[in-house]
């Protein structure tokens, strides 16, 4: 029986945070439920100030299923196993996870509602095996790469922003008769440059699935200079590699952090085609622009729907887990098919193939060539 539930928001935001946390207060507080957020990840349970626990009443959640960030607050330093803890001066880590427990018992939660990507999951699901009574959790990462669901939310909005970006990014492109070379965010998973990239009409991508052969890029630049065309857009996932290479790393994982930061390949990549084809080229990065503004409208329902189903399954069932969407429908999925899994971009995937059929160099096959080697019909080449 649930009466009391507690909901937070761990690792990197998501345009959408707000939508769930709006739905989860709602359809709790309609059954009657008491509803509380913890500030900052697992903070509010850790560090005793009130302000890091909060009552969640209708009118703290009004008005903002269209806003970015999380009124929660949100952190990728919050591992309870890890807790950054100052002692005598210095910052040290500490395992506050038993702690954690007993205060969230102490204060009656009957249930945790935890909203987040991978990481943030993972312990969720090994603070559940420690003791929590129950936990649900709800995927959210713009990288859309959380083994278990279909699509996470948060995704949608960031391949708006980066389709935005190479719409406008084409006519200085043109202007000046250059290459730009845009990096986009998704860690390990190209499902943002692949799905930009295909909107925003660009004439390379490279993902992290598909080791990319820089001449192959080359070549794809140097005929459609053959052809007129006297400008290209390449977009790069940060996670894309060269051929026997490796990724390309900004900053080692700190102690306290959850990853290592992946940046830099788009530099790379331009300076590579500068020295190959001697063709101007500029890169840019676009960062956390891509994780924030208001979530598009397919990221709102798909968060409220997840929201709500979330104290549905509390309310029905006697099961934690997350709360998915596999071919259109919501499930629950046990943690155990979640954690320490990713969904990458699959190399037969339907979106590869268009990319493909429409002449989009991977950096793989030589460009413009079908997946079974043969070449475009000539229609199709003069658009290349
Ligand atoms: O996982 C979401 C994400 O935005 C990744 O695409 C990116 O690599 C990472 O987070 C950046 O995280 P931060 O800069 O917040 O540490």
């Amino acid at each position: 029986m649930i009466r009391k539930i507690a909901v937070n928001t761990g690792g990197g935001d998501a345009p959408g945070l707000n939508a769930v946390i709006r739905a989860v207060v709602i359809s709790a507080l309609w059954r009657g439920w008491e509803v509380w957020g913890i500030r900052h990840g697992y903070r509010g349970l850790i560090v005793d100030d009130p302000n890091d626990l909060v009552r969640l009443e209708r009118r703290s959640v009004r008005g903002i299923t269209h806003l970015g960030g999380t009124i929660l607050g949100s952190t990728n330093r919050g591992d309870p196993y890890h807790y950054p803890v100052e002692v005598d001066g210095t910052t040290q880590p500490m395992d506050v996870s038993g702690r954690l427990i007993e205060r969230f018992k102490e204060l009656g939660f009957d249930a945790l509602i935890a909203i987040g990507g991978d990481g943030s999951l993972k312990l969720a699901n090994r603070l559940l095996e420690q003791g929590l009574p129950r936990v649900i959790g709800v995927p959210k990462t713009i990288d859309n790469d959380l083994a278990g669901t279909d699509v996470t939310f948060g995704f949608q909005t960031a391949v708006a922003t980066a389709t935005d970006a190479l719409d406008k990014l084409h006519s200085t492109a043109q202007a000046h008769e250059r290459v730009m070379v845009v990096e986009v965010m998704g860690r390990y998973a190209g499902w943002i440059a692949l799905y930009a990239g295909l909107a925003g009409s660009a004439d390379i991508i490279l993902i992290p699935e598909i080791e990319f052969d820089i001449e192959r890029v080359c070549e794809k630049i140097r005929r459609r200079e053959a052809r007129g065309r006297h400008f290209a857009i390449v977009v790069v996932a940060e996670g894309a590699k060269p051929k026997g290479g490796h990724m390309t790393f900004k900053a080692s994982k700190g102690e306290f952090s959850e990853h290592a930061q992946l940046g830099g390949i788009a530099q790379q990549v331009a300076d590579q085609i500068t020295a190959r084809t001697g063709k101007e080229t500029r890169s840019l990065v676009l960062g956390h622009l891509q994780r924030g503004g208001s979530p598009v409208t397919p990221d709102r329902i798909l968060s409220l729907r997840l929201g709500t189903a979330a104290t549905k399954y509390l309310a029905e069932t006697d099961r934690s887990g997350m709360v998915s969407v596999r071919h259109g429908e919501i499930e629950l999925t046990p943690f155990s098919e979640v954690a320490g899994k990713i969904r990458t971009v699959p190399l037969d995937s339907d979106t590869l193939r268009t990319g493909r059929d429409l002449g989009v160099c991977f950096g793989d096959e030589p460009a413009g060539t079908f997946l079974d080697g043969t070449m475009p019909p000539p229609p199709l080449r003069r658009y290349d």
